[in-house]
């Protein structure tokens, strides 16, 4: 029996306008309207490029769609906290962020938030170790954070598998490059969870969801 997987459209925009544009789409799309919409904040401090602010979303109506927030930045304390008074369900922080890491997994949950913790290319699987029991989900960057539309780099294939054969309670998402090509591998390897940003918004995000799912439900080839 097949795994249900989830797939979740990122948004990442450097101003409300675009923002607001992207999130249209999806309000207005059949399939995408009612799941999760991942949000990409950055510092320009973790990763060389800057976003939308938390404050710049207070006005904005997110409908039904449950939100994930992505917080590419070096201190996410206020971060955190300024997410928690717009309802935000999941707030993920990088594992490269700077200080306690457990204070800002802690931070996140006291208020029942789901807390996931993100891990990019180059750092190494065993630095989640000491909060895989405290997370509820791994995100896997596919590329290195900061931008969309990048290629997606294979080694995270191996990432995937190594952090499946932990054993961790963890459900594992993947961020950065996904699209139809690369989603059944990604899912094969161990994702349970896939964030695509420009593959699923560039054009009708109903008929490139659709094209994305087709191509995981294909058989593997009989060799
Ligand atoms: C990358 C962001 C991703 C990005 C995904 O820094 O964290 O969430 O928006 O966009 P694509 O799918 O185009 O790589
Ligand atoms: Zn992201």
């Amino acid at each position: 029996m097949a795994i249900p997987i989830i797939i979740i459209p990122a948004i990442l925009s450097k101003t409300i306008d675009d923002f607001q544009k992207d999130l249209d789409k999806l309000l207005n799309s059949k399939k995408l309207n009612t799941g999760w919409v991942h949000v990409d904040f950055m510092d320009n401090i973790l990763v060389p490029n800057k976003s939308i602010t938390v404050d710049d979303l207070k006005e904005v109506n997110f409908g039904k769609l449950k939100k994930e927030a992505h917080l590419m930045v070096k201190n996410p304390e206020k971060w955190i906290t300024k997410l928690q008074t717009l309802n935000f369900q999941r707030i993920i922080i990088h594992r490269e962020a700077k200080g306690n890491i457990k204070d800002y997994i802690n931070l996140i949950k006291q208020n029942g938030i789901q807390a996931g913790l993100a891990i990019n290319p180059s750092t190494a699987v065993e630095a989640l170790a000491p909060y895989a029991g405290l997370v509820d989900v791994i995100l896997v960057m596919g590329v290195n954070p900061g931008f969309q539309g990048q290629s997606f780099i294979l080694q995270t294939l191996d990432k995937i598998k190594e952090i499946k054969t932990k054993g961790w309670p963890v459900k594992i998402e993947v961020d950065g490059a996904v699209k139809d090509t690369n989603a059944k591998e990604i899912v094969e390897s161990g994702a349970d969870i896939l964030a695509s940003g420009s593959y699923l918004l560039n054009g009708d995000p109903d008929q490139n969801l659709a094209r994305l799912l087709d191509n995981l439900s294909q058989q593997k080839k009989q060799l």
